[in-house]
């Protein structure tokens, strides 16, 4: 049966990537998150999608130009000022705290693609450790030398690739690069695609999957996880099988 993750946390109704999405993406029994990390000046791993803080939050400039104390007075409640109080952004380590024992898989995006953020991957693998996540976290990012880079160092977890381009063999370009899961936009799940990617034995996990029409697509080609910013949509539909 697929899994249902709520992208950015239940980001749909609830501002993304706080600590309010994720715990309603649990309220509302996702079976797993998807959420974003990047580094502050002095090194800490904050949960925020965009390399500048304006989109979201009510402040200005780049995530890495804050230190974390700077950051955490900012607001993160974007399209909801005033309605669910203030959100700041969360750090990872909060973010573990709260999933420690509970019964949640958690999708890592690594948002090293624009900027690097170099050694932002030993700093979340040892968290994943610290809270003894390993079975229960799937790492991703669009810049796949970060996933070669913490596979070399953590080879015992699970790693996917994303992608929101059409790549021709990418059953084949995961195989060979030895990565469990490939995580391609939804839209480019075609047929033949899905085929390819399960002939490798891969494991799919889409994003962002938004209407009851295509996670019903979704589910009938046996997508492993959906993600979507509506997690309680998509468990309804899937309930509905
Ligand atoms: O991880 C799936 C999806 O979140 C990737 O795109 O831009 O929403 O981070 P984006
Ligand atoms: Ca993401």
């Amino acid at each position: 049966m697929s899994k249902i993750f709520a992208h950015r946390g239940y980001s749909g109704k609830y501002p993304e990537n706080t600590m309010l999405a994720f715990r309603k993406a649990v309220e509302a029994g996702a079976d797993g998150i998807e959420l974003d990390v990047q580094l502050t000046r002095d090194g800490e791993v904050v949960i925020i999608h965009d390399e500048l803080v304006d989109r979201t939050t009510n402040g200005k400039g780049r995530v890495n130009n804050y230190t974390l104390e700077e950051l955490r007075k900012l607001d993160a409640s974007a399209g909801y000022v005033g309605v669910y109080g203030v959100n700041p952004i969360p750090t990872f380590r909060e973010y573990c705290e709260y999933v420690k024992d509970l019964p949640i898989v958690t999708n890592i995006e690594m948002k090293t693609g624009v900027l690097e953020y170099l050694g932002i991957e030993e700093k979340v693998l040892n968290m994943i450790h610290e809270f003894h996540l390993e079975d229960r976290v799937v790492i991703s990012s669009f810049n796949h030398f970060t996933i070669k880079r913490m596979m070399a160092m953590e080879p015992e977890l699970k790693y996917g690739f994303l992608s929101e381009t059409w790549i021709i063999n990418a059953g084949k370009y995961c195989h060979e690069q030895g990565v469990d899961c490939y995580h391609p936009l939804f839209r480019n799940l075609i047929p033949s695609v899905v085929d390819e990617l399960k002939s490798y034995g891969l494991e799919i996990n889409t994003y962002t999957v938004n209407t009851p029409e295509d996670v019903q697509d979704m589910l009938d080609k046996g997508i492993d996880i959906i993600i979507s910013n509506f997690p309680e949509m998509a468990l309804e539909v899937r309930e509905k099988q």
